[in-house]
């Protein structure tokens, strides 16, 4: 993807020097500014300070991770604990925990002195892969959208969160689609909803904005009323773990849009690659899901003169404060998966179709 008309990754391996560089999602959108991962520790604080977030993106740091550990100390002992450290950062997005293994599986039973290299290199296929998959979920997910949206005027989608490409390495998952649309030419406008407590909507409307797609940002609960009065063809989300049975977990209020979106009959959309989907997991019950600070609601940060950026406290830190970061959408109300693999129904058996391989799960 482009930014300031320069294409661009989020995450990338910095030629033999053990090191990735990211784009610090902290700083947006007020800054753009590059960061360099060099150490475990570095990518450990990145994945929880999120840095870096969004279920895939959150996979491959993770496995880039796991590698630069082996550099610093190769042993088992080593090797399994900076595992169960990296995998403790976030509970929710079942890609972390996916990479890991991945990485885990390659080197676990190579020669100490041979571990680094071939975790890196795992961790860069990772990364490839990423950016395949996700080209996938856009070419099949236009597919989708042309069946739903009028070829006569332009296409009003909504998405909630980033699911867009610094979710993930490029391309996005649900926004893959639409930016396939707008490279054929489709007009096309984008609803986004601020994503409160943590605003991932405003990196969305940030990165639709340097792709030049027009987009709108709404209040979370301005969703349902423009639902509700047919402004909306399509309503396109991401995950960050998918059951075997099609439940989704995703960003909180995910479930409020489904909902809307299923009283007002309009296509609600999970797109996501195969690393978010958990065959080991049975429903949406069964999904840890990440409960956060408070504080992530009893402050809001931003722009606070012309150069800077800072915080501003809402409400006394004795009020108690619920902040669960995620919620489940059952199967039910999701009328179609898109991975790179195509579409299917979010059932068990429409996921079989799409990966026979994992019937013995
Ligand atoms: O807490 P975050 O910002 O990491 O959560 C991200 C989301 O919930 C995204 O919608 C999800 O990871 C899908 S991203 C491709």
């Amino acid at each position: 993807m482009q930014v300031l008309g320069k294409p661009m990754r989020t995450i990338r391996p910095l030629t033999d020097e053990g090191a990735v560089e990211i784009i610090d999602q902290t700083a947006l959108p007020h800054a753009f500014r590059l960061l360099r991962l060099s150490s475990l520790d570095d990518a450990l604080r990145a994945i929880v300070d999120m840095q870096v977030r969004g279920a895939p993106l959150i996979g491959v740091t993770a496995a880039y991770g796991l590698a630069m550990a082996l550099a610093e100390r190769a042993d088992d002992a080593h090797l399994d604990a900076a595992h169960a450290a990296l995998a403790a950062t976030r509970p929710t997005a079942v890609n972390l925990h996916w990479a890991l293994r991945r990485v885990y599986q390659r080197v676990h039973g190579l020669a100490p002195a041979a571990r680094a290299a071939a975790a890196w290199r795992e961790a860069a296929a990772i990364a490839e892969e990423d950016v395949e998959q996700c080209r996938r979920i856009g070419e099949h997910g236009l597919r989708l959208l042309r069946a739903c949206c009028p070829p006569a005027r332009r296409w009003r989608l909504m998405t909630h969160c980033n699911a867009g490409w610094l979710a993930t390495v490029d391309h996005g998952t649900a926004l893959a689609p639409i930016y396939a649309a707008f490279a054929e030419g489709i007009e096309v406008h984008v609803w986004v909803s601020e994503t409160r407590p943590r605003n991932q909507g405003l990196l969305t409307a940030w990165e639709l904005g340097q792709q030049g797609i027009a987009h709108t940002l709404i209040a979370d609960n301005a969703a349902g009323l423009l639902l509700a009065r047919g402004e909306v063809d399509a309503v396109i989300v991401g995950a960050d773990r998918i059951a075997a049975n099609g439940d989704v977990a995703n960003k909180i209020g995910t479930y409020l849009k489904a909902l809307a979106a299923a009283a007002a009959q309009v296509p609600f959309y999970v797109a996501a690659p195969r690393s978010t989907i958990d065959f080991s997991c049975p429903d949406g019950a069964a999904i840890p899901l990440e409960e956060r600070s408070g504080d992530e609601l009893r402050w809001l940060h931003g722009r606070t003169g012309a150069d800077a950026v800072g915080c501003l406290r809402q409400i006394d830190a004795s009020v108690p404060v619920a902040n669960p970061a995620f919620d489940v959408t059952p199967a039910a109300c999701v009328s179609t998966l898109i991975s790179e693999r195509g579409c299917c129904p979010a059932t068990r058996a429409g996921l079989l179709t799409l990966y026979p391989e994992e019937a013995h799960v």
